[in-house]
């Protein structure tokens, strides 16, 4: 029921939001379980700093707060004021999101104003990064490595062949965007990427990267 109440939610806001949204609907379990499988696998017994940013309705956030251990620190940082008040409200409402409330932080902002004392182990964005402007982009990637301590994880996701199908249907000003962020990103994956999972099960199907800092 809730599922159905978020998903509606969601869509609401991508029509109402769409550039910062991005999506029609809310991660699927298989794309939410990639995105947290480095975090998932962390020693046990260590605590641990994690930062999502772009929690949306909170797929991911779900799978976060299932591995989260006494002693870890989770930060979700989410610009759209309706999906703070579904987080917040999760959080007080469902047994395993109020188990862990405690360590728990939502703040809203968007993520380029984010500033934190201590770095993170891991750092796990939604953010439809191929949406915005380039300059936008350049400053959003600056923070998830300013966020992120050294050796640490960033996972995130990116809708499959986007770029690639834009970057030949697109022109102009359009195409020049498209083939700046595709540079910045690929720039990036060629430097620190650990692996690429494959999500078919998700609307639609996406790539999910993973970075580690050296
Ligand atoms: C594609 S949705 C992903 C939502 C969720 N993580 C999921 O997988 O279903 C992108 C999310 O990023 C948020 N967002 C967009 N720009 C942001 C920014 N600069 N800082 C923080 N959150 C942002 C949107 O409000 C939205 O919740």
């Amino acid at each position: 029921m809730s599922t159905l109440k978020n998903q509606l939610a969601f869509f609401g806001q991508f029509r109402k939001r769409f550039e910062t949204t991005g999506a029609i609907a809310p991660s699927s379990r298989f794309l939410a379980r990639s995105m947290t499988s480095y975090l998932a696998a962390r020693v046990p017994g260590v605590p641990v700093r994690i930062l999502e940013i772009g929690p949306g309705t909170g797929p991911v956030t779900d799978e976060i707060v299932r591995t989260l251990q006494p002693g870890d620190h989770f930060d979700l940082v989410e610009l759209n004021d309706e999906f703070v008040r579904i987080l917040k409200a999760r959080f007080e409402s469902e047994p395993h999101w109020k188990r862990v409330a405690s360590q728990c932080t939502v703040h809203q902002l968007p993520v380029q104003e984010f500033q934190t004392s201590e770095p993170y182990d891991f750092v796990i964005s939604g953010l439809p990064l191929n949406n915005f402007p380039v300059d936008l982009v350049r400053v959003i990637t600056d923070a998830y490595f300013r966020l992120l301590r050294k050796g640490g994880v960033l996972s995130y996701f990116e809708y499959m062949y986007v770029r690639p199908i834009r970057r030949v249907i697109t022109r102009g000003k359009e195409r020049e965007r498209i083939c700046a962020i595709d540079d910045l990103l690929r720039a990036y994956c060629d430097q620190y990427r650990i692996r690429r999972d494959n999500i078919w099960i998700n609307i639609p199907s996406a790539w999910v990267q993973h970075l580690q800092t050296k």
